[in-house]
């Protein structure tokens, strides 16, 4: 019997649902030794839990980095504790502050002026893959247009997108995922490089400034961010967005197609999104220090100690979403899911993301309205605490 959340086997990437029904119904406050935190597992635990900043803090919250070694830490030096100053990793007054001069650079203006941009990134890739029959979709077709669109949203110019996002990468392994002690040190150095990058970046936007995320933010050092915050965001921006919103795309695809609902007739795109969101979240939830003893169904959450809030869980609970484990492409209430967030630190880049799963389905299922996958391929999910995605899925029409 499985008894314990462990991000580092098959089954639990691949189907952690039994596993998290049974802590539902048995053990909502659960105490996983693996990853050395409580685990809220029920829907309205987990959506109290986001709305109690207070209580549940967000300070140092995402710096998963526990596994550094010294000497990778003494490498590092003052970036050691990188995040810190990031803007969902930090709790009011400084997170008022810090998310107020994000926004600007996501007013719905500016969202739905992305659309037409990254429907071309879209047609891009299939342009080069279409005569071909097939392809892998993660590698060849769903990850590129999101990372070229953030990196313009950014300011990256087009000749450095292969160097930012190879960084980034490196960046992603050294402070989420548990790393041998020798690669650790490699990792590090890229990422001092990718850090040095960034800043050279903002210099150069405070000199000459462009339209771009860059600019705008460059130009609020002084007055409302400091330097650090800005060079933080930015590199943290980059990584959002190559990598959570293709990791949703790839479950995304492989899900509509499992349930022979490709492609979506447009009309139905919205909630299919949503819905596809709420089974496969590219999300499994966020992590928060209690900021206090916290007494919740019979057990104390002593201070200090690191709660996982599972959205992965709270969108499978029978008891908000009936049947949880079927995909129902209309069902009323999908977009009640938390793979967002929820409360202050609601994803500022939700609308940017629903976009693009949107924008993409759209392209894809007129481009490639045939859709396959390529039978007797084994389906295999990374390994992650932070985000569920494929690291391959073969497609072909
Ligand atoms: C499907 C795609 C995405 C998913 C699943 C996702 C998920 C999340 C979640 C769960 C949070 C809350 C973190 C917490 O409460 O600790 C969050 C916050 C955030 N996301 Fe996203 N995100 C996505 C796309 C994006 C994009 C495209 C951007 C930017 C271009 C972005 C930027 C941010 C930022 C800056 C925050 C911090 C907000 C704050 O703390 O106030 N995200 N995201």
């Amino acid at each position: 019997m499985i008894e314990d959340f462990d991000v580092t086997s098959d089954w639990h990437v691949a189907d952690p649902y039994p596993f998290l029904a049974r802590l539902r119904a048995e053990s909502p406050v659960f105490w996983s030794e693996h990853l050395q935190a409580y685990v809220l597992t029920r829907y309205a635990d987990v959506r109290a839990a986001y709305g109690d900043p207070r209580r549940f803090s967000s300070k140092g919250s995402l710096t998963i980095s526990r596994s550094l070694t010294a000497e990778t830490r003494e490498k590092l030096g003052e970036h050691g504790s990188f995040l810190s100053s990031f803007v969902a990793n930090v709790d009011p007054p400084d997170h008022t502050r810090l998310r107020r001069s994000v926004s600007k650079a996501f007013t719905p203006r500016a969202v739905a002026a992305m659309e037409e941009t990254f429907r071309q990134l879209n047609e891009e890739p299939l342009d080069r893959v279409a005569p071909q029959g097939g392809a892998d979709f993660v590698a060849e077709i769903g990850h590129e247009p999101s990372i070229k669109l953030t990196a313009r949203f950014i300011g990256v110019p087009e000749s450095d997108e292969a160097f930012v996002q190879a960084h980034v990468k490196d960046w992603f392994q050294l402070f989420l995922s548990p790393q041998p002690p020798e690669r650790q040190l490699e990792l590090a150095d890229s990422f001092l490089t990718y850090l040095d990058y960034v800043d050279r970046l903002v210099a150069s936007r405070a000199k000459d400034p462009q339209d771009d995320f860059t600019s705008l933010m460059t130009s609020l050092i002084g007055d409302e961010l400091s330097h650090r915050e800005v060079v933080e965001l930015i590199s943290t921006i980059l990584l959002g967005g190559n990598d959570t919103v293709p990791n949703q795309l790839g479950n995304t695809v492989l899900r509509l197609l499992r349930e022979d609902a490709w492609p979506v007739p447009p009309s139905l795109a919205g909630n299919a999104a949503e819905e596809c969101m709420r089974i496969d979240g590219a999300s499994l939830g966020s992590f928060r220090y209690a900021a206090t003893d916290i007494s919740l169904h019979g057990v104390t959450i002593p201070a200090g100690a690191l709660v996982l809030l599972s959205t992965d869980s709270a969108a499978h609970d029978e008891t908000v979403f009936p049947e949880p484990e079927r995909f129902w492409i209309d069902r009323p209430n999908a977009a009640d899911h938390m793979v967002f967030g929820y409360g202050i630190h609601f994803c500022v880049g939700a609308a940017l993301g629903r976009l693009q799963l949107r924008t993409a389905l759209d392209v894809l299922g007129r481009r490639l309205p045939g859709l396959r996958l390529v039978p007797g391929q084994p389906i295999v999910y990374r390994k992650s605490i932070v985000g569920r995605g494929l690291p391959s899925l073969l497609v072909a029409w």
